[in-house]
């Protein structure tokens, strides 16, 4: 039985494994972490990780060829393939903070994985990196003192939260990045032979190490710059009173443009795009290139200020000041479907809303234990699983979430129990403003001017 070792048992780690546990039970898949906590609720029902459909897999799949543990050194030299899925937070100190990518996990697996290993290995470079990390893990893996040969693969995972098991059942491609070397090309065989096991071979793209690692550094790029891009225009909508859902589906039906990911939004969030986007910037600036990062940038600097323009319209709409108003947050998780509150625009909005002293009342069907969390001394603030206790005495509701539940509330009940003028904030478009607007509510909609009742 070949085996697999999967160093990082999170978002990525873990959903990836359990799906190619399930492709290949040939294979035994061994996943790693060093924190025990975590690899404790793996081995339960009660996951780390909200994701629909991965629990039906792990329990198929646990204790059959799938296993958990926390001893990570323990597992490394039987394996004949390891997974890197560590995380690549923004860099916190020195040089490059705020900016550059943290590699020192990657650095650190790879001084693990050299000192463990007797026989050689496959590395497979799961984690987002910056482009030519794969050139430090080689230095360091080759580095070791026992003659052990080690191949690198690149291998980016593109799933989105929410869709974990959807994107890796059938995904749009697989991205398998390797030497050119006669050892290198086996490498990367031996890589594909396990996802051909679901994923159609047309599927399969295989290119050499850098472009796979840029490759993913790029696709976050472009998908968050469409984000910035239709909500910049959705200011301009405000404005103008053209509708932002209108505009994006005229522009959305061109073929060449694509209908997916037009919604404008409070903005992105999530641990990825902002990350890596400022991680492409500053490779850019890195590598002499200042006007390709200031033009990358800027997708992050338009995200920031659509946050803080959509509590701005919040503050002018309630006769500029929220001191002492109740405002009832719907949704904190970073996008429905998920409990992950990751740099969710919800809670720089929190945090903004907190600064006007206004009093929340914070709801999410998912993410109230990691709301919690973001928000440690907010005093001002009350969480709830219960939408209508939420809103029950609020002057204002700022939808930041689209949970399509919050479209299925009674809003009849939900205004009769608030202060009026009762406002409503939607930033994911995800209401019926009309009839809102019939009941009585004073409607504000990203990407259109607001509508009251006459
Ligand atoms: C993933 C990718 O790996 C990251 O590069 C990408 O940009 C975002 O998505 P994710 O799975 O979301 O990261 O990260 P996280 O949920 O934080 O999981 C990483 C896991 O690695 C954690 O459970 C952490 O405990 C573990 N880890 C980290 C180790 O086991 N060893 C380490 O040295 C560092
Ligand atoms: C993203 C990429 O999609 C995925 O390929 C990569 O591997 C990791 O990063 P994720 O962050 O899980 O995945 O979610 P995604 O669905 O891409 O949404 C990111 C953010 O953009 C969310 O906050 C979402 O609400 C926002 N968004 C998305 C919009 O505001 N408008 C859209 O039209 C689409």
């Amino acid at each position: 039985m070949k085996r697999i070792c999967c160093i990082g048992a999170g978002y990525v780690g873990g959903p990836t494994m359990a799906v190619l546990a399930k492709h290949c039970p040939e294979y035994r898949i061994e996943v790693v972490d060093t924190n025990s906590e975590r690899i404790a609720a793996w081995k339960t029902d009660d996951l780390p990780i909200y994701e629909p459909g991965l629990l039906d897999i792990v329990k198929q799949v646990r204790g059959r060829n799938l296993f958990f543990y926390e001893d990570v050194e323990g597992h490394i030299d039987e394996a004949d393939i390891i997974f890197v899925s560590v995380n690549t937070p923004t860099k916190t100190f020195g040089h490059g903070a705020g900016r550059a990518a943290d590699v020192q996990f990657c650095e650190q697996t790879a001084r693990m994985i050299a000192k463990c290993s007797t026989k050689p290995k496959i590395i497979v470079e799961k984690s987002t990196v910056p482009v030519r990390t794969a050139e430090a893990m080689e230095a360091i893996l080759q580095a070791n003192d026992k003659g052990v040969t080690f191949e690198i693969i690149s291998s980016p995972e593109f799933l989105a939260e929410g869709t974990a098991i959807r994107d890796l059942e059938e995904p749009n491609r697989v991205l398998i990045g390797g030497r050119p070397t006669e050892s290198g090309r086996r490498a990367i065989q031996e890589v594909l032979d396990i996802f051909a096991h679901w994923v159609p071979k047309e599927r399969i793209l295989t290119v050499d190490l850098w472009s796979s690692e840029l490759a993913k550094l790029t696709a976050n790029a472009f998908l968050a710059q469409r984000v910035s891009s239709v909500n910049a225009i959705s200011a301009l909508c405000e404005r103008t009173g053209a509708n932002i859902t209108e505009v994006a589906s005229a522009v959305g039906m061109d073929d060449r443009i694509g209908r997916k990911f037009l919604r404008a939004s409070v903005g992105f969030g999530g641990s990825c795009f902002q990350k890596d986007i400022l991680n492409l910037a500053y490779l850019c600036e890195y590598h002499g290139l200042p006007e390709v990062a200031a033009y990358w940038q800027q997708v992050v600097e338009l995200n920031e200020w659509q946050k803080k323009r959509f509590v701005r319209t919040m503050l002018k709409a309630l006769f500029n000041t929220l001191a002492g108003k109740r405002v009832a947050m719907l949704g904190f998780a970073f996008k429905p479907g998920t409990s992950d509150t990751r740099c969710s625009p919800a809670i720089t909005i929190a945090k903004l809303l907190i600064d006007e002293h206004a009093e929340l009342s914070i709801t999410d069907p998912k993410a109230l234990e990691n709301a919690r969390k973001d928000l440690p001394d907010a005093r001002s603030c009350t969480f709830t699983p219960d939408p209508y206790e939420a809103t029950r005495g609020a002057h204002a509701i700022a939808l930041v979430t689209g949970w399509p539940e919050y479209s299925e509330l009674d809003f009849e009940r939900v205004f009769q129990d608030m202060e009026k003028p009762a406002f409503i904030f939607d930033g994911c478009d995800l209401l019926d403003h009309e009839a809102l607007v019939k009941i009585g509510f004073h409607v504000f909609r990203v990407g259109a001017p607001p509508i009251v009742p006459s």
